[in-house]
Formats: C-alpha cells, sequence, structure tokens
C-alpha cells in the first residue's frame, strides 16, 4: 500500500496528478476540496458554513477537513490513498499521521509541486472541469476536443469554480503561504518529502511522480 500527499500551491497541478493516479494505478483520490464541494451544495448546515469561506480563498476549519478525511479512511479500502489538497496546516499533518497510525497504516511521500506564482494566475484563470467526471481542463493548455464537450465522458456540462479568480487567487496564495508552506520542513524533516517541477508539461510531470512512487524510500 502505498499512500501519499500532494502537496503545493492552488493550481500546482495536484488535482491533474491525482486524477492519473487513480487512472494508471488504481489509487484513491481523496481531495478535501472535492469534498468541501460536494457538501456545499448538499445543502446541508456544513456545506453552507463552508461555501463563505471557500468562494473567499480561505481555510475552511481543520475540525470539518478532519472529520471528512476521518470519515473516508474508515469506510474506504484502497491499494493507496493520494491525499490532495489535505494537510494544510500542522495540525492536519499531526491527525493525518495519527489517523493513519490508527489504521495500521503509514504515509509513504509527500511530493511538493513546485510552481511559480505568475504561472498559477495563468492556470487557474483559465480552468475548467467537468461537472459530471470532474476531468480537468485548461483554455490554452488543455481544452476539449471538441469545444463545450468533455473528452471523457461526453457532457457538455463543463464548469469554472467560483473561487477561480485572481482576487480569490490571491487570498488562496497568502493562505497557502501562511499556513500550508511550513508543512515542506515538516515533512522534509520527517524524511518524506520529493520535490518535483510543476511547471514542466503534465506527462513530464507524471514521470516524475512515478518516480518517486516506485521508489518512495529515495
Ligand atoms: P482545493 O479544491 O484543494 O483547491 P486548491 O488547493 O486551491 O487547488 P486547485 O484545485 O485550485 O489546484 P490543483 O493544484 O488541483 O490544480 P489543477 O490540477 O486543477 O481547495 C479549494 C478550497 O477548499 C480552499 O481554498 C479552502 O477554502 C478549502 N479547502 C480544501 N481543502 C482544505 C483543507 N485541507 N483545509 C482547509 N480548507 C480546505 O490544475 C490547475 C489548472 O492548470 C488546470 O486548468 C490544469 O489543466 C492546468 N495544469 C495542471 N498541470 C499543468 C501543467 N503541468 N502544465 C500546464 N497546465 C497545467
Amino acid at each position: 500500500m502505498t499512500n501519499i500527499i500532494l502537496l503545493g500551491p492552488p493550481g500546482a497541478g495536484k488535482g491533474t496528478q491525482a486524477r492519473k493516479l487513480v487512472e494508471e494505478r488504481g489509487m484513491v483520490q481523496l481531495s478535501t476540496g472535492d469534498m468541501l464541494r460536494e457538501a456545499r451544495t448538499s445543502g446541508t448546515e456544513m456545506g453552507k458554513k463552508v461555501a463563505a469561506v471557500m468562494d473567499a480563498g480561505q481555510l475552511v476549519t481543520d475540525e470539518i477537513v478532519i472529520g471528512l478525511i476521518e470519515e473516508k479512511l474508515s469506510t474506504v479500502k484502497a491499494p493507496g490513498f493520494i491525499f490532495d489538497g489535505f494537510p494544510r496546516t500542522l495540525g492536519q499533518a499531526d491527525a493525518l499521521g495519527d489517523l493513519l497510525a490508527k489504521h495500521g497504516s503509514t504515509l509513504d511521500a509527500v511530493i511538493e509541486m513546485r510552481v511559480d506564482d505568475a504561472a498559477l494566475v495563468a492556470r487557474i484563470t483559465g480552468r475548467f472541469t467537468c461537472g459530471d467526471c470532474g476531468e480537468v481542463y485548461h483554455d490554452v493548455t488543455k481544452p476539449t476536443k471538441v469545444p463545450g464537450v468533455c473528452d471523457v465522458c461526453g457532457s457538455t456540462n463543463l464548469k469554472r469554480r467560483a473561487d477561480d479568480n485572481e482576487d480569490s487567487l490571491r487570498t488562496r496564495l497568502m493562505e497557502y503561504y501562511k499556513k500550508t508552506s511550513p508543512l515542506v520542513g515538516y515533512y522534509y524533516h520527517a524524511k518524506k518529502l520529493h520535490v518535483v517541477d510543476g511547471l514542466a508539461e503534465i506527462e513530464a510531470v507524471a514521470a516524475e511522480i512515478a518516480k518517486v512512487l516506485d521508489n518512495p524510500a529515495t
């Protein structure tokens, strides 16, 4: 079993790479962003609470996201988990270590995807996703083959996220540098950290990640 974290700022390509790993290795993607977006459309009290926080680009409380991950780890069986967008604070990182230990499991590797801020703005403002299968696209770097139609499932339900605008991105980036980037040192110290160049093309990034997965101890 291989459990990994994809760590990086908004737009680094975490979701794109996670989907490839699911397809190619049968791993299970645990994206707290996706779980929170699902919660907000379900109309629950928790969903209403998190919607405004997400749109503003701020972090949802540790308690909520740790609860979401705890529930998945207790109910989903997988050959390996990809933690995408979790943990995002030192508190979440400690909680993840405790939860994995509780399930007799460990964390194998943390992959930091490095991308500069200018590239992130271009990536985020050009992103759209399929509302049915979740495939991620970009106006310039990964358009659909037929305009308005998902390449994977044929759906025309293509969407842009409410928080994918420059204002919200500025807050999301600040949240990343203040609260999430300390995890780089945390996992370096734990000898779990691997760095990949997130600016490379999608397939080249995937090849770097595959190398880590095939030999996480190096
Ligand atoms: P979340 O959904 O996790 O968003 P994020 O971290 O901001 O990351 P993104 O989904 O924006 O980017 P990504 O790295 O997945 O990039 P992608 O592959 O799509 O979180 C949203 C919100 O939920 C947070 O702001 C917060 O409020 C809340 N939240 C979530 N988790 C939380 C937690 N643990 N604690 C507290 N709050 C939490 O790629 C982006 C674009 O670039 C796409 O268009 C793609 O096609 C393109 N692209 C990707 N790779 C490449 C490449 N190599 N070259 C060229 N283009 C590329």
